[in-house]
Parts: C-alpha cells; structure tokens; sequence
C-alpha cells in the first residue's frame, strides 16, 4: 500500500461493487496510503483483499469516517442517506454509488467521459450514475456532440450482479434446482430469473413504470443537462451474471450519416466499436473489463434522424467502480479531494 496518498473507505466493502472497488482503486494506482473496509455488524470481524493485502472488515457506524479523505458508497441508498453526511460532516469527499442523491440539485451526477467539469462545484457529495445510463451515455456523448440528442429510447438487458453478490447467489442456486427438477428459491427477484427475463427492476411507480425506468430518463437528462429531453426505457432482468447491454434507439435534431457517427464512436473515450455487424459484442465479452462495446450501429429509418445501436459493458465496473473511481481521479487531478491534513 502506498505510503502517501488518500485515506480511503468503502462502505459495503463485502458486496459485489464494494470488491470491484478495492480492485479497481489497486489496479489504477489511485494513491490510498489507508484503506478502510466498512460493512453491516454481519461481516464484522470478516477479510476483504486490497492489493494482494488481507484487509479486516470494520462494521460501520457513526465514528467510521474519522481521518477519511475519500468515502465511495456502495451499500444501498438507506446507509447512503444516513451515513454519507455524516461522512461529509467527519471532512471526507463521498462518491456515492447509489441512487439517493443523484437527482439532488446539488449533487454532480458524473461520467467522466461525458460531463467531467461537474466535479467541479460540489458540496462534499458527488453520484455515481445508475449501471445501465453510464454505459448508455457514454455512447451516446459523441453523437449528441455531431447531432443533437431530440429522443432516446431504452431497453436494457441486466445481468444478476446488479442486483447484488446474493442476487447473483440466487441465479445459480435456481439455474441449478431448476436443472435439478426442484422448485427455485425465489427471494432477491420478483419472480425467478433462471431462463427467464423479468420485465422488472426495482418497484413500480404510479405512471406504471419502474423506479429503474425512471432512474434511466432523469439521470440521461441531468448528465447532458438537456431537462426537456425525450426519453423512455424498459428495463428487463436477464438471467447474466455479469454485463449489461442496452438497446439504443436515438432520434437527432439534425442529420447525422451513418460513417460520422462510426468516425465519432470510433474516437470516443471509453468506447470501443465493432463495425463488424456480425461480430457485435455481448455480456460475456465485456465482463471483467472497462470499456463500452458498441456494435450493431445502423440507421433507423423509422423517425427522421435515426440510429439505433447496440452497447453492453460490465455493470460492477464501468457501470459502478470504474466509474466512481475515475471520478475520483478527476476530483484528485482538479483539487477538488479535501487537502490531506491528517
Ligand atoms: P454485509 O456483507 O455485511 O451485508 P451487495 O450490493 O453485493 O448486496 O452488497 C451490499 C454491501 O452493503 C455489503 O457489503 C453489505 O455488507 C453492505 N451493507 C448492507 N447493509 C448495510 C448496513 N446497514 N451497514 C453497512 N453496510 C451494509
């Protein structure tokens, strides 16, 4: 572990994001000269691994955030909402992974890729976009950038893993009771999802639709900062492990070819196309690594100004801890990290 640097706490350090996060900071060298693993009274006492370290895992409570520079939140929106002021408070930056304050009015709502300058003015308290708008936005920045964004539609493929490490737990155990003639248990889903798609994620609002849905319409607009924005999602379960991809239909304000969107998807940050249309890209390939996969990208000759386009990537990292932990550089490269007094 480095010597100088942040000290750092994650908070849900046991959970699916939580250990992509420990990853993620080790393998881009952010300088953490302490790492504090913060989980419920149940992991209390537990390990975690941090740069090839063993790490105890401490049960988070009020006095956790004594020393932080640095918190990232990952451990539902009820500890974010009562610990990440208090974090704040103790003189910490939080990243927060959840969807608590994203649509707070003074709360940056980032994606490095597409918003950067939003870091710049915070109150202590930066969001983490939800896992199927990051890698949504991150394709779409480019063409909003030639075309003008006028209205998107969604529909999203999300693996088990968003749903947690015991979600993820749960596919398996019903894949193999299911394969095994024995009922499935069925408890972190609403319905099983072993071969299965669940037109479900999080609860229904009264217009409805899902809380998920709508996660995808408010954070599209906030991140481009378009509030008029059109835009519809459908947000289904798919029986994945790891990766989410998302159908993307766009109509543009203005006219857009087909090979200038293909020149800016192929110069876009965190993108990588597949002009191939036979070799697009799926879950499995984008798993365990950072990039957007872009592919299946053709006209819609349905609306004037269409295209419509194919992205998966991985949902704990770009989709989660990639993401915070870049925002986290971004904070750190614009001395935006409270200095290190301790
Ligand atoms: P624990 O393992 O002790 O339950 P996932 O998203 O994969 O389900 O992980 C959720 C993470 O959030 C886990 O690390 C979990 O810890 C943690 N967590 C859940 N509830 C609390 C809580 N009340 N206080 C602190 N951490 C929590």
């Amino acid at each position: 572990m480095a010597k100088s640097g942040w000290t750092v706490a994650i908070v849900g350090a046991t959970g699916a994001v939580g250990g992509e996060l420990m990853s993620v900071l080790a393998e881009r060298s952010f300088p953490v000269k302490r790492l504090v693993a913060l989980a419920s009274e149940r992991s209390a006492g537990s390990e975690v691994e941090f740069a090839g370290e063993p790490l105890k895992v401490a049960p988070l409570n009020d006095s956790s955030f004594e020393g932080v520079d640095l918190a990232l939140f990952s451990a539902g929106a009820a500890v974010s909402e009562q610990y990440a002021p208090l974090a704040v408070r103790a003189g910490a930056v939080v990243v927060d992974n959840t969807s608590f304050f994203r649509m707070h009015a003074d709360v940056p709502l980032v994606v490095p890729e597409v918003n950067p300058a939003a870091v710049d003015v915070h109150r202590g308290i930066l969001a983490n976009p939800n896992c199927s708008t990051i890698q949504a936005v991150v394709a779409l920045a480019p063409l909003h950038g030639l075309a003008g964004l006028r209205r998107v539609v969604y529909s999203t493929y999300q693996s088990a893993s968003g749903a947690g490490r015991q979600a993820m737990e749960e596919l398996k155990d019903q894949t193999v009771a299911l394969l095994s003639f024995r009922d499935p248990p069925v408890s972190r889903f609403p319905r099983r999802l072993a071969f299965d798609c669940i037109p479900q994620i999080d609860k229904f609002l009264d217009d409805g639709s899902t809380k998920e849905e709508r996660k995808m319409v408010e954070e599209t607009r906030k991140i481009f900062d378009l509030p008029g924005l059109a835009v519809v999602a459908t947000c289904v379960r798919v029986p994945v492990f790891v990766g989410h991809a998302v159908a993307v239909f766009v109509e543009f304000d203005r006219s857009i070819t087909l090979e200038a969107a293909r020149a800016a998807l192929r110069d876009a940050p965190g993108v990588v196309l597949t002009e191939d249309p036979t070799a697009y890209p799926t879950a499995v390939d984008a798993a365990g690594d950072d990039p957007v996969l872009v592919g299946r990208l053709r006209v819609d000759p349905s609306v004037p100004h269409g295209l419509a386009f194919w992205c998966v990537a991985d949902n704990l990292r770009k989709g989660a801890a990639t993401n915070a932990v870049q925002i986290a550089e971004l904070l750190a490269s614009r001395g935006r990290l409270a200095p290190q007094v301790h």
